[in-house]
C-alpha cells in the first residue's frame, strides 16, 4: 500500500500574512529568527495580528538549535500557556519552535490548537514536516524529533520574507532544497506521488536558484524557489531521505558546516554511489535530470546522471561554496581521525533506513572521506 497524506494547509503569495487576521481572542506564542526583533518583516507580520490576541516573543533562537535554548522557550511556554504558536523563520527558528511544543505540552500537560509556520528561508520544508532537528553539542550529535502531529497545521509562504537573506543562507539552504528532492526520489518510501513533487523540484532549482544567488530581490525567482522548498518538504516527509542527510548530520554536529552546505558538499558522491548500486535509483535520477533539462532525451541513464552531477558542481562554483571540509576551515587530519565515529552516527540517523542501498561501513567511510580534502 501506497501512503501520502498533506495534513498542513499551505497559503503561498505577497498577501499570504493576511491569513494571520483569521485569528481572535488567542494567546499566541510567536517563536522568531534572532534575525527579526526590530526588523521591518517583524513589525509585518505583527501588523496582520489582532489586537484582541494576547502575544508573547521568544527569540532566543541559534543555528541548529540546542536543547538548553529549547528549555528556556519551553519555561516560557509554560508561563504563558499559549492556544497558537507560530514559528517564524528558518529551519532552526521552525525547529526550535517545534522542539518548545513537543516539551511544553509534555510538561504543561495540555495541547495547544495550532502551529503556524512562517518560513524566511527556501530550505528545510519545515513548515510541512513532522520533523525537528535538534543539536546536542556536548556530544556533537543531531537527534531528531519526529511526530506527525509536529507537522504545522498552516504554512504562510510569502517570498518577500526570504529576500533579507544572506547570499551563502541563499545558497546553502537552496542547495538543502535540491538534495531533499534527489533523496526523496529514491528513497524506500518514494512512491509515484512524492516522485512527481521530487521531479519538479529538481526542474525548479537547477533552473531558479542560481538566480536568486545573483538577484535575490527578483520576486518570481524567489516565489517558485520558495514553493519548491516547500513542496521538497512534503516530498521527504512521505519518501524519506537517505545517507547525504546521515552523514551531513554528523559533520554538521561536529565541524558545524551549515546544514545546506553539508549536504551539498556530500551530493554528488551519494548520486555516484547509489546510482552504481542500485538500477532504479540510476533510471530515476536520469529521469529527473531529462526533465529538468539538464540532459538530453536521447542520452544514456549513465551519461545522463553524469550531467547531472557536473551541474551540481556548476551551481555549487556559481554561488561560491566551498566543495570540501577542507576548504571550509576544518583540519584535513581532525576529519580523518572522526571516520569511524561519524559512520557509526550516520548508521544511528534516523534518515539511513530511507537510502535506496545498505551502505557498508567502507562504503560510508569513502562517500564522507572524499568531501574531506
Ligand atoms: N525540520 C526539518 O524538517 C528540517 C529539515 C532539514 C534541516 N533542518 C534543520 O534546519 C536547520 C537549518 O535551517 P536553515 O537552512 O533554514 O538555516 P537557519 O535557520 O539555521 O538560518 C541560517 C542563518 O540565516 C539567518 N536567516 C534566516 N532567514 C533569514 C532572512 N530572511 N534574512 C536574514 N537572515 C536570515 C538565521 O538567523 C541564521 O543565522 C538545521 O538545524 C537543520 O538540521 C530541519
Ligand atoms: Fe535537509
Amino acid at each position: 500500500m501506497e501512503e501520502y497524506s498533506l495534513p498542513t494547509r499551505i497559503y503561498s503569495g505577497e498577501d499570504s500574512l493576511t491569513k494571520l487576521e483569521d485569528i481572535k481572542n488567542s494567546r499566541i506564542m510567536l517563536v522568531c529568527d534572532a534575525f527579526l526583533p526590530n526588523s521591518d518583516t517583524l513589525k509585518k507580520i505583527k501588523g496582520h495580528i489582532d489586537s484582541s490576541n494576547k502575544c508573547e516573543t521568544f527569540a532566543d533562537v541559534v543555528p541548529d538549535p540546542p536543547l538548553d535554548k529549547i528549555m528556556v522557550g519551553v519555561q516560557k511556554f509554560m508561563e504563558f500557556m499559549p492556544t497558537i504558536m507560530i514559528g517564524i523563520g528558518g529551519g532552526s527558528a521552525l525547529d526550535t519552535g517545534k522542539g518548545i511544543r513537543f516539551f511544553g505540552e509534555k510538561m504543561a500537560k495540555y495541547k495547544i490548537e495550532k502551529y503556524i509556520a512562517i518560513p524566511t528561508t527556501s530550505g528545510t520544508g519545515s513548515e510541512v514536516t513532522q520533523h525537528a532537528v535538534i543539536s546536542d553539542p556536548k556530544n556533537h550529535k543531531k537527534i531528531p524529533l519526529m511526530e506527525d502531529y509536529l507537522r504545522p497545521d498552516c504554512a504562510l509562504l510569502d517570498p518577500r520574507l526570504v529576500m533579507t537573506a544572506p547570499k551563502s543562507v541563499t545558497a546553502y539552504s537552496g542547495m538543502d532544497v535540491l538534495t531533499h528532492a534527489l533523496e526523496s526520489l529514491v528513497a524506500k518510501d518514494a512512491n509515484v506521488f512524492t516522485d512527481a513533487l521530487a521531479e519538479k523540484v529538481v526542474d525548479v532549482i537547477t533552473n531558479n536558484l542560481v538566480e536568486c544567488y545573483r538577484h535575490g530581490d527578483n520576486l518570481d525567482a524567489r516565489k517558485i524557489v520558495h514553493e519548491a522548498s516547500n513542496i521538497a518538504g512534503v516530498a521527504f516527509s512521505n519518501a524519506g531521505l537517505g545517507i547525504c542527510h546521515s552523514i551531513a548530520h554528523q559533520v554538521g554536529a561536529n565541524f558545524h558546516v551549515p546544514h545546506g552546505l553539508a549536504n551539498t558538499m556530500l551530493l554528488p558522491y551519494v548520486i555516484e554511489y547509489n546510482s552504481s548500486n542500485c538500477a532504479d535509483a540510476l533510471h530515476k535520477y536520469a529521469i529527473a535530470a531529462k526533465k529538468a533539462g539538464i540532459a538530453t532525451p536521447s542520452i544514456s541513464d549513465r551519461l545522463a546522471v553524469k550531467r547531472l552531477i557536473a551541474k551540481i558542481r556548476e551551481m555549487n562554483r556559481q554561488m561560491n561554496c566551498p566543495m570540501s571540509l577542507q576548504a571550509f576551515g576544518v583540519d584535513p587530519k581532525e576529519a580523518v581521525t572522526l571516520t569511524d565515529t561519524i559512520v557509526e552516527n550516520a548508521k544511528k540517523d534516523g534518515t539511513f533506513p530511507g537510502n535506496p542501498v545498505t551502505p557498508s561501513d567502507e562504503d560510508l567511510a569513502k562517500v564522507y572521506q572524499a568531501i574531506i580534502r
